[in-house]
């Protein structure tokens, strides 16, 4: 029996097959290689000393996917695989609708006709509408801003819906805040092409000298120091609970959404303050205007994925700082380096 992890060459797929192999489960691997790099396989080895069946398949093709059904004996999908960057989905909504719609149903179809009835599912905070009360609950309004966020909402729906049909099916949608970090090895971490949106990659490759100097989106948000706050979580600790989530849909049918946060919001300064002090580097910086459609504070409430699946976060900040750190030194052009 084999967890099929769908985008498992990505940042968190890669963690998560790593935490997979070490807890004993045998995986199988499907990636199209869309936004991530076949070393990150490699590395997934080397660190686990365990081999498994990697896929190079579109997911949206239902034919190829449907040789990795028959060809393994699958009880389980974590389902990472999907188009994540926000900006580019309001440029290109039919590319994020389309490869992240199209792949889910696809997969679904073939878990119903191959009896597989256990899935976790990648959502995110941004399923959460603006403005919620934080921290944010599992029962708060649900509303998005971007095709990227609606077709998490979509999927969700989606798969609730097959829960409520298929009573057998076990659902769970994990809903991530803002994950960082890098396993400790410095072997596997997150690889963005070009530029990096995200807060993280942004300070990693400022401060080893690639990027010029990050432009804090904004300091006249009403949070302690101005800049926007966030529940940053280590994605060591993000793939640790897809190995609660796995165990629980094993013993438990429906469908269950879950938060996966710290519950502590920290500031854009917050960040660049404590990875230059626990890297003793520098990050230099400028005020630059509110980036459209961001808010000012989002957390977590996490005491369900406690209740429920008996994880919390574990990981400090520092953790975050130095391990994201460690990964971009030792990898100065992402995966890319060697080549
Ligand atoms: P990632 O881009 O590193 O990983 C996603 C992987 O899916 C990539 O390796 C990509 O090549 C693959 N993929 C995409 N479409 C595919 C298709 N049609 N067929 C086969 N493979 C395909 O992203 P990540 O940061 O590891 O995120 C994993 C999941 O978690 C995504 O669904 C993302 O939306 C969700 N998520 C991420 C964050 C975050 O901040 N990183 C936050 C919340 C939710
Ligand atoms: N920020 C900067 N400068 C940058 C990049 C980010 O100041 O160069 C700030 C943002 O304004 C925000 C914070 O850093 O206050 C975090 O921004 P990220 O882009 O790293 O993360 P977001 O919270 O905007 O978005 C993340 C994921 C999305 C997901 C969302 C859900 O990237 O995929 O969380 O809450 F939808």
């Amino acid at each position: 029996m084999s967890i099929l992890v769908t985008g498992g060459a990505g940042y968190i797929g890669s963690h998560t097959c790593v935490k997979l192999l070490e807890t004993g489960y045998d995986i199988v691997v499907v990636d199209n290689l869309s936004n991530s790099n076949i070393k990150a396989i490699d590395r997934i080895k080397q660190l686990t000393g365990k081999d498994f069946p990697f896929y190079k398949y579109e997911l949206c093709d239902e034919a190829q996917t449907e040789k990795i059904f028959k060809e393994n004996d699958i009880n389980c999908v974590i389902h990472f695989a999907g188009l994540k960057a926000v900006g580019e989905s309001v440029e290109k909504p039919l590319e994020y609708y389309d490869n992240n719609i199209v792949s889910t149903l696809t997969l679904c179809k073939l878990m119903k006709k191959y009896d597989v009835k256990q899935i976790i599912f990648s959502s995110s905070a941004t399923v959460y509408k603006p403005g919620s009360p934080m921290p944010v609950s599992e029962t708060a309004e649900l509303a998005c801003t971007n095709p990227y966020g609606w077709t998490k909402y979509m999927i969700e729906r989606i798969l609730t819906d097959i829960a409520f049909a298929e009573k057998q099916w076990s659902v769970v949608l994990l809903r991530y805040f803002n994950p960082i970090g890098a396993h400790e090895s410095g072997l596997i971490g997150e690889d963005p092409t070009g530029i990096p949106n995200n807060l993280v990659p942004y300070i990693t490759q400022t401060a080893l000298g690639r990027l010029e100097k990050l432009s804090v989106f904004g300091n006249d948000y009403d949070t302690h120091d101005g800049t926007g706050v966030r529940d940053y979580i280590h994605v060591q600790d993000l793939a640790r609970g897809h190995v609660d989530a796995v165990r629980y849909a094993e013993s438990n049918t429906g469908t269950t959404a879950i938060n996966l946060g710290t519950g502590q919001g920290y500031s854009v300064l917050d960040i660049v303050n404590a990875f230059e002090k626990v890297n003793g580097v520098k990050v230099p910086y400028v005020i630059a205007p509110r980036r459209a459609g961001d808010v000012a504070t989002v957390y977590a409430n996490p005491t369900k994925a406690k209740e429920v699946l008996g994880w919390e976060a574990e990981k400090t900040l520092e953790d975050m700082c130095r391990d994201s750190w460690r990964w971009q030194k030792q990898n100065p052009k992402g995966y890319g380096t060697e080549e």
